[in-house]
């Protein structure tokens, strides 16, 4: 049966993919703030493969653009099976001795703020949904200590614990789980990552290579077909973190 799924940060990278490796007999809500062509590109190749695909603009940065993502997807579906809580970034490195009071709010707005009101908001959605489930964006930046991305870990952090606690209560109808990326190409390193770092990076990883959007994308369909599983945060990252 055709699962209604919306992918908040769609337009690009793991979003983007996740939109890609979902379309197939399903309907997806493709939601993007500023990459408006890109993401008109996503949705062709959802309708590609036999998808449907809605477009939404919204700045998830604010709580009137949550709830103005929400309402358009509440406009076009009485029911949401799955939500993808993407949309992230880094913003800009800096140090932990640097803290600038905007920037904090802006990543965890971004990144923190974003991910609990939209769970939030879709709650009422989801439970009219079909083995409906929630997965939130989390990363490696949460593991093992990330120089220079210290306040993104701090707000990607607390998304673990979120998840955890939403997944014990909205137990047993709506199962809550993570994906934490390790370093995959994708437009967020271009914004903020240096050649030399991504090098570096790729030397200490066991793989010995970066992740593509789409090791992203199978472990977020793995967490929507496996039902037995809740409250867990998949580690996906070539082995440069190991529990
Ligand atoms: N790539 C990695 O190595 C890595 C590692 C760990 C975790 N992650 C996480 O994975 C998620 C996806 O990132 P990505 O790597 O795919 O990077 P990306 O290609 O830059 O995608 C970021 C997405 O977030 C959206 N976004 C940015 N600002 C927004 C805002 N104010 N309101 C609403 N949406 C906004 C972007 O939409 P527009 O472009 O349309 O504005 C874009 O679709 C993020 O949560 C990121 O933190 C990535």
């Amino acid at each position: 049966m055709s699962k209604q799924i919306l992918i908040t940060g769609a337009s690009t990278g793991i979003g983007a993919e996740t939109a890609r490796c979902l379309a197939p007999g399903n309907e997806i809500f493709i939601h993007y703030n500023a990459s408006e062509e890109p993401a008109r590109i996503v949705a062709e190749d959802v309708e590609k493969q036999d998808g449907k695909a809605h477009l939404i603009q919204a700045d998830l940065t604010t709580e009137k653009g949550c709830r103005a993502l929400v309402q358009s997807v509440s406009d076009k579906t009485e029911k949401l099976d799955v939500l993808f809580n993407n949309a992230g970034g880094l913003i800009r490195r800096t140090a932990a001795g640097a803290c600038d009071w905007s920037l904090m709010q802006e990543v965890f707005a971004l990144n923190t703020f974003s991910t609990m009101m939209m769970t939030s908001l879709c709650i009422p959605l989801l439970e009219k949904g079909e083995a409906p489930c929630i997965i939130n964006n989390s990363s490696l930046a949460t593991r093992h200590g990330a120089p220079t991305a210290t306040i993104y870990g701090a707000a990607k952090a607390a998304i673990g614990a979120f998840t955890k606690g939403a997944a014990k209560e909205l137990a047993p109808k709506i199962r809550v789980n993570a994906v934490a990326p390790g370093v995959i190409l994708t437009p967020f390193h271009d914004k903020v990552t240096k050649a030399e770092q991504l090098e570096l990076w790729q030397d200490n990883t066991p793989l010995k290579r970066h992740g593509h959007p789409m090791h992203i994308a199978t472990a977020v369909k793995f967490l929507i077909d496996n039902d037995f599983i809740t409250g867990e945060t998949i580690d996906i990252n070539g082995g440069l973190f190991m529990r």
